[in-house]
C-alpha cells in the first residue's frame, strides 16, 4: 500500500497515455502571480492587507509584484504555447474588477482580463476561469467578509459583472477554489487572510461560500447553455498515523467528515453529513429554507486539487474535530526522504496512488461525475546551473501522478483533464516565495523566466498526446476516393 516514490516511478517506464479528448494544462491564481496590487484602479484585497500588516508570511514578502504577470502576461501566454499546453486555469482578482467588491466596475481591470483571454484564444489555449481563489476585496471583509450571509449576494453581483463584460470569452467556469482550506486556514487557524481564529466564522464562511457557489452556478448555467460550470475542492486520502491505534482510526473518520464530506456532500448530495453537524452544531449557522437546494444546484464537473495524503492522529483538543494531520507538526526547510518515502519541501508526502484512490472514490461514491484534476504538483528546491533547472524529482512526481490518472481512467473514472500546479514559481501564500512549484523558474529579482526540465517533460508529453489526437482524427475521418487507393496507385497514407 505504502508508496516508495523512487521505486514507484521506476515501475512506470515511458510516458502516461490518455484518451484523445483528455485536456492537459497548467494552473495559477491571480494573487500568486499578478502583482500590480495598486495598478490601474485595482482595490485592496484581504491578501494585500494580510501581507502588509501581519508578520505571518514566512519570508516577510508580499504579493505587491509577485511574478509581475500583470505586465508580462503576453510573455507567459507565449510560455504556455511553447510548452504546448491545451488549456490554462487562472483566477480573476475580484478587487481588480470591482475595487470595493460591489458597485463600481473598474474597466481597466476588465480590459486586462479581456486581453489575456484574447491572447489565450489566439494561441489556441482553452481558458478555465476560477472566480474565487481567496483574494476577497478588503472593503467586503470590513463588512464581515464571508462570515456575513450577504457575501454570497456580493459574490453573485461580481459574477454577473464578469459574465456581462467577459462572458463571451469564457465557457469553462470554476466558482471556488478549495473552500475547506480557504475557510480553515483563514478563519480558524489564522495562517491565511483574513487571519482569524474563530470557529463560528469558519462555519459561517463555509456555508456562505457553498451558497455563493450554488447561486453562481445557477446563474451561469441559466445565462448560457454552453457554459460548463464546476467547483474545485481540495481532497486527500486519509490514513491513520498509527494503523494499530483505534483512536487514530476514529480520527480518520472525523477528518474525512470535516475535510471531504462537509464540502462534497452538500454540493453533490444536497445535505451536510449529520454525524458532523451533530458534533459541531453549536458553531454552525442557521440553515435557511432553500439553502441546501441552492448549494446542490446542477453543475458539470468537480475539480480536484490533490498533492498528498494525510496521516492523522487523534487529538482531543479540537472540539468536534479531534484530529490533527501529521505534517503540520513539522515544518521542514527542505524536502527529505524518510524510510524510502519522498517528502516535498512543503513537508507533503509524495503519494501518487492517492490520486487514483480519490478518482475511484468519486466514481464509486458520487456516481462518477466528470472530474478535472485542477491542481497537482510539488515544491522542491531548485537550482539554476548553466541556465538550466534540472528538477528531476518534480519530473518523477508528475510522471508517477499522471500514470495514476491514466490508470484511473482505464478503471472507469470520468476524468477529463489535468492541470499541473503551477506554470510559474509564485507567491505561495504564508510561505512567501520560498517554496517553488513552477514548471518555469522565476528569478523574483529580475523576473527572468527559465523553463525547468519538468516544463520540457510536459512539452514532450503534449507532443505525444497531440500526435495521438491527430492519428485518431485521421482514423475516424471517412477515406476520400484518393486515400482509398481506388484512384491513383501512388497515394501514400
Ligand atoms: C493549493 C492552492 C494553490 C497553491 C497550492 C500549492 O491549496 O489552491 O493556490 O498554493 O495549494
Amino acid at each position: 500500500m505504502h508508496c516508495k516514490f523512487k521505486n514507484k516511478s521506476a515501475l512506470f517506464v515511458g510516458q502516461p497515455t490518455f484518451p484523445t479528448d483528455f485536456l492537459i494544462g497548467t494552473a495559477t491564481s491571480a494573487f500568486q502571480i499578478e502583482g500590480a496590487w495598486q495598478t490601474e484602479g485595482k482595490g485592496e484585497s484581504i491578501w494585500d492587507r494580510f501581507c502588509h500588516t501581519t508578520k505571518k508570511i514566512g519570508d516577510g514578502t508580499n504579493g505587491d509584484v509577485a511574478c509581475d504577470h500583470y505586465h508580462k502576461y503576453l510573455d507567459d501566454v507565449e510560455l504556455l504555447s511553447t510548452l504546448g499546453f491545451q488549456t490554462y486555469r487562472f483566477s480573476l482578482s475580484w478587487a481588480r474588477i470591482m475595487p470595493e467588491g460591489t458597485g463600481k466596475v473598474n474597466m481597466q481591470g476588465i480590459a486586462y482580463y479581456a486581453n489575456l483571454l484574447d491572447a489565450l484564444h489566439k494561441a489556441g489555449i482553452t481558458p478555465f476561469v476560477t472566480l474565487y481563489h481567496w483574494d476577497l476585496p478588503q472593503a467586503l471583509q470590513d463588512k464581515g467578509g464571508w462570515a456575513n450571509r450577504d457575501c454570497a449576494n456580493w459574490f453573485l453581483e461580481f459574477v454577473e459583472q464578469v459574465n456581462f463584460h467577459l462572458g463571451a470569452k469564457i465557457n469553462n467556469w470554476i466558482t471556488f477554489n478549495e473552500i475547506f482550506v480557504n475557510c480553515v486556514a483563514g478563519q480558524f487557524l489564522g495562517i491565511h487572510a483574513p487571519g482569524r481564529y474563530n470557529i463560528w466564522a469558519y462555519y459561517q464562511s463555509l456555508h456562505n461560500q457553498l451558497r455563493a457557489h450554488g447561486l453562481a452556478a445557477q446563474y451561469l448555467k441559466r445565462s448560457n447553455a454552453n457554459n460548463q460550470v464546476g467547483i474545485t475542492v481540495d481532497l486527500r486520502p486519509i490514513y491513520p498515523l498509527d494503523e494499530l491505534n483505534p483512536y487514530d482510526h476514529q480520527a480518520v473518520e472525523f477528518a474525512d467528515l470535516t475535510m471531504r464530506r462537509m464540502i462534497l456532500d452538500p454540493i453533490l448530495r444536497g445535505y451536510y453529513p449529520q454525524a458532523h453537524l451533530d458534533r459541531i452544531k453549536m458553531f454552525f449557522p442557521a440553515i435557511e429554507a432553500n439553502d441546501m437546494n441552492i448549494i446542490n444546484s446542477p453543475i458539470d464537473f468537480i475539480g480536484i486539487n490533490n498533492y498528498s495524503r494525510d496521516r492523522v492522529k487523534y487529538s482531543p483538543w479540537f472540539i468536534g474535530h479531534k484530529f490533527w494531520p501529521e505534517y503540520q507538526a513539522k515544518a521542514p526547510e527542505k524536502e527529505y526522504e524518510l524510510n524510502n518515502v519522498q517528502y516535498t519541501s512543503m513537508g507533503w508526502e509524495v503519494y501518487p496512488e492517492g490520486l487514483y484512490e480519490l478518482l475511484m472514490l468519486l466514481k464509486d461514491e458520487y456516481n462518477n461525475p466528470k472530474v478535472f484534476i485542477t491542481e497537482n504538483g510539488a515544491a522542491f528546491t531548485d537550482h539554476i546551473v548553466n541556465d538550466q533547472v534540472d528538477d528531476i524529482k518534480r519530473v518523477e512526481f508528475f510522471n508517477a501522478y499522471l500514470h495514476q490518472v491514466s490508470r484511473a481512467i482505464k478503471a472507469g473514472s470520468n476524468c477529463a483533464g489535468y492541470f499541473a500546479w503551477s506554470l510559474l514559481d509564485n507567491f505561495e501564500w504564508h510561505e512567501g516565495f520560498k517554496k517553488r512549484f513552477g514548471l518555469v523558474y522565476v528569478d523574483h529579482q529580475t523576473q527572468q523566466r527559465t523553463i525547468k526540465q519538468s516544463g520540457y517533460w510536459f512539452k514532450s508529453l503534449l507532443q505525444t498526446h497531440k500526435q495521438n489526437i491527430m492519428q485518431n482524427e485521421s482514423k475516424s475521418k471517412p477515406l476520400t476516393v484518393e486515400q482509398n487507393g481506388t484512384r491513383g496507385s501512388n497515394v501514400v497514407y
